[in-house]
């Protein structure tokens, strides 16, 4: 029987890098796996050329498995978008994709990260939730698509310690 630690072995292939232009047929394909509404390719590159925005890949053995985008204004950290490839999923890219998220916030200072999700996501509330994220209130009928409303959830960084803060 294999542990769960060797099951997660392969996050150790992942590599984490800048999004360029050049990933966006592939982002956008794990996009429309993910999400009920997708950005555009004009959307993703317009966020490229935002000064305030990180926007990360992950790929294993040369695929793009994982991304995720952030902005980072006034000291404050949000997460735009996070999203795994339906193959990869409950291996632990997604908390790995968190972990870069947080460890970029921190690097720039930011006291906090917020994110919107929507409230039927049980399995990225879940995830958030795991990593430290509060929900913290409800944007009714958020999102436009379903009219289903919006849950915002936020860490604080500033006011604890910088380890064992994931798993
Ligand atoms: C949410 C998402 C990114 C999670 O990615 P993932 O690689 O499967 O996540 P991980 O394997 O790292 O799981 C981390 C934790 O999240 C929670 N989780 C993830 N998927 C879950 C599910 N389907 N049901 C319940 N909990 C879940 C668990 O607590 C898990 O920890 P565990 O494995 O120790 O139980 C992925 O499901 C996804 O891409 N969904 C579509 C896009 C999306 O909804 N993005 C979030 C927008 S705000």
């Amino acid at each position: 029987m294999t542990s769960g630690c060797d099951e997660r072995a392969w996050l150790g292939e992942v590599v984490v890098q800048e999004m360029t232009e050049s990933d966006l047929d592939e982002v956008l394909t794990i996009e429309r796996q993910s999400f009920p509404s997708v950005w555009s390719r004009a959307s993703y590159e317009r966020e490229l050329r935002n000064r305030n925005s990180y926007y990360l890949t992950a790929r294993h053995q040369g695929a793009l498995v994982g991304y995720f985008g952030m902005w980072i204004v006034l000291g404050e950290a949000h997460i735009t978008t996070l999203a795994v490839h339906p193959s990869y999923r409950r291996r632990g890219l997604g908390g790995r994709l968190l972990d870069h998220v947080i460890d970029l916030a921190r690097r720039h200072s930011a006291a906090r990260v917020t994110l919107e999700v929507r409230e039927q996501n049980h399995a990225a509330i879940a995830m958030y939730r795991k990593f430290g994220f509060e929900p913290k209130g409800v944007l009714p009928a958020y999102y436009g698509d379903t009219r289903e409303n919006g849950v915002v959830m936020l860490k604080e960084l500033s006011s604890e310690g910088q380890a064992g803060d994931s798993h």
